[in-house]
């Protein structure tokens, strides 16, 4: 007997702190379909999520909430949980960090390391920014002593810490990398990993004394690990590391892919490899980010919170036709845009159009030319080997881009046969057939549609999970006659003689002028609750200044003419702006809500006169004022009926 193979393919663990909106979901449902596609073709594979609990933002949510930490969580995670559910997302295990199970081995962890000296004890004095999460040395700060990441404010830490010596596996880091060219993908984070550590890898602060919510390093209980340390060893201690039942891990591990946006691929892809080489564990195969799911007006406010939130969309337009849109929105690497738009355009011309009407027509036409029965006849077309010639080669086209984690082009590749299978009817014109009484082709071309379809069917079937029992019952089929593994694909799977039973169309299309209206009206209804709730934290007011100390500050109107994102710096893009008829150039925190493309013709409002600072080596003339309440934040945008360059007060 050959020993079937394993695939183990992991999520980040989410910070239980904000509502998940729909941008978090893409990691979720790419991994699950990954995992089904993976079975599908007769792997054993694992997939892994969970929740990243401990470490000072949740404390002090937690906080804020007048709530324990644990209390705080535990709430959050139920809806997490709940929410995986609603979106058929089927992991093998859910592991929160909050586990004894995860605690015990990031205890034996940080003690094995300690005791071969890779972890000492210091005194940490440097920056760190909360909401990342992150430690930041002066040397890595950007000018102006912001996070160099989100250009938010970073808090002054200064505290007894251990460090890990990361210094020291700098070099052994490189030959791996050099070694293994597939393990940070795609390439242009790998190449920005590789200048990151080349520049110098500083030892990582691995403890916290100024909170307590946290694991507990065991020989010096008044530090508490810090959370990234802690929150990566998930996916060994999930498997059972070290324990005294580490059967799984033994199958599981090396992980085949760790997935995430690119905004953690730093910590996933050197922190992670260097603390288990000091562990002596072995290396995960690949890491892979993909990009950010923009929102057009603003991630995660509360009001509009609404438009965005999962549970909301998957009412609205189906399980199936969100996972699908998520998966073929976001090309591999890039960012896309969110919008809802976008989404009623995938579900009526990919779905609706394509894929549905090639259904509803096949199974009309098999109806009413013969008689609702599928059989092939005894003549074909001339248009026959074309199609059959894709339909043959669309799994391994498909595949191709799958085992790259490229979901975006394996849907891509599965549609060409859509499109191909939807010309064929024209080509072939079986009304013609019909007309001219050319039966023996007519049903050869109707069987070649059904067949098809069954093929598309169940190659889809890990992106959308209820599509094929309604696919099913239409042409005729059952899960067992039609197939459902890659064992099924092969030409003339399609039972001949098989009844048809037609039915609605499976993706109805939508009222797009409707439908947005009805989202603007409950996103007003949240606004009203929003408003009314008294739950929201406002910073306090800073100390009086005086008239005088204001009118230092030079407010103007500025209109931007370029936009773009600064390499190395994901949260920051680079603006020229023009005002009192000259261009300059700023730089803004504000590429995790904004592409550039959006704020190309907007009205701004920019401090004139603030000194210069370099961020990420582009030099920024002045500050763009933007709006926030908690994370959520919106660029403040002035009259267009004021030319640029007009002062603001
Ligand atoms: O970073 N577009 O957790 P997190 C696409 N706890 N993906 C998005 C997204 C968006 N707009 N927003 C979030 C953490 N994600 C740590 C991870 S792992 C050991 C610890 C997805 O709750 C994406 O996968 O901030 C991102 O990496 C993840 O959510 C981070 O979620
Ligand atoms: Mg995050």
């Amino acid at each position: 007997m050959t020993e079937q193979k394993t695939f183990y393919i992991t999520t980040p663990i989410y910070y239980p702190s904000d509502k998940l909106h729909i941008g978090h979901a893409y990691t979720t449902v790419a991994s699950d379909a990954m995992t089904r596609y993976k079975k599908q073709r007769g792997y054993d594979a694992y997939f892994l999520t969970g929740t990243d609990e401990h470490g000072q933002k949740i404390q002090q949510r937690a906080a804020e909430a007048g709530q324990t930490p644990k209390e705080f969580v535990d709430g959050i995670v139920a809806g997490i949980k709940s929410l995986w559910e609603l979106l058929d997302i089927q992991y093998d295990d859910f592991i929160r960090t909050t586990d004894e199970r995860h605690e015990q081995v990031v205890q034996q962890l940080f003690q094995k390391i300690y005791d071969q000296g890779d972890i000492y004890k210091s005194e940490y004095s440097g920056w760190y920014c909360t909401p990342c999460e992150t430690f930041f040395t002066e040397r890595q700060l950007a000018e102006g002593h912001v996070c160099p990441d989100c250009g938010r404010p970073v808090q002054l830490a200064q505290e007894e810490s251990y460090f890990f010596k990361m210094s020291k596996y700098a070099d052994r880091w490189l030959e791996f990398i050099d070694a293994n060219p597939d393990f940070i993908q795609p390439e242009s984070r790998r190449n920005e990993m590789i200048s990151f550590v080349k520049q110098g890898l500083e030892d990582l602060c691995v403890s916290r004394t100024t909170f307590d919510w946290g694991i507990k390093v065991p020989f010096d209980t008044k530090h508490v690990v810090y959370v990234w340390f802690d929150a990566l060893v998930n996916y060994i201690s999930a498997l059972g590391y070290g324990s005294d039942n580490d059967e799984k891990f033994r199958k599981y591990w090396p992980a085949d892919v760790h997935l995430m946006a690119k905004d953690i691929i730093r910590f996933h892809s050197i922190i992670w490899p260097i603390i288990l080489m000091a562990a002596g564990i072995e290396l995960p195969k690949k890491v892979v980010a993909h990009g950010w799911l923009l929102m057009q007006d603003g991630k995660m406010s509360k009001s509009k919170g609404n438009v965005v939130d999962p549970v909301v969309l998957a009412e609205k337009y189906g399980v199936d036709a969100i996972r699908f849109f998520l998966l073929r929105e976001m090309a591999y690497g890039m960012d896309a845009n969110y919008s809802e738009e976008a989404l009623i355009n995938c579900i009526n011309i990919d779905l609706a159009n394509d894929y549905g009407n090639l259904l509803s027509r096949t199974t009309a036409m098999v109806d009413k030319f013969l008689g609702g029965v599928i059989e092939p006849g005894t003549e074909g077309t001339e248009f026959d080997a074309d199609l059959l010639a894709l339909a043959a080669a669309t799994p391994e086209n498909m595949a191709k881009y799958m085992d790259k984690m490229d979901a975006a082009n394996a849907v891509a590749e599965v549609w060409k046969l859509v499109a191909r299978a939807n010309k064929y009817v024209d080509e072939t014109a079986p009304w013609a057939l019909n007309k001219n009484g050319e039966t023996e082709k007519l049903k050869t071309v109707m069987y070649n549609l059904a067949e098809v379809l069954r093929q598309v069917t169940i190659l889809i079937s890990p992106v959308m999970p209820h599509v094929a029992d309604k696919v099913w019952a239409q042409l005729g089929l059952t899960a067992e006659t039609a197939g459902s593994d890659w064992t099924a694909l092969g030409w003339g799977g399609f039972p001949a003689g098989t009844k048809i039973q037609r039915g609605e169309p499976i993706f109805p299309r939508i009222d797009a002028e409707e439908a947005l209206k009805q989202s603007a009206e409950a996103a007003a209804e949240a606004e009203v609750d929003a408003e009314s709730e008294a739950a929201v934290e406002y910073l306090p007011i800073k100390p009086e200044i005086t008239i005088e100390d204001f009118e230092k500050i030079d407010l103007r109107v500025c209109k931007v003419v370029a936009a773009e994102k600064i390499k190395k710096a994901d949260k920051l893009l680079k603006l020229t702006v023009e005002l009192c008829g000259e261009q300059r150039t700023v730089v803004s925190g504000i590429a995790m809500k904004y592409a550039p493309e959006d704020l190309v013709g907007k009205q701004l409002i920019i401090v004139a006169n603030l000194k210069p600072v370099k961020l990420r080596g582009v030099e920024s003339h002045g500050m763009i004022l933007a709006a926030s309440l908690g994370e959520d934040m919106q660029v403040v945008e002035a009259p267009c009926t004021i030319l640029p360059g007009g002062e603001v007060r």
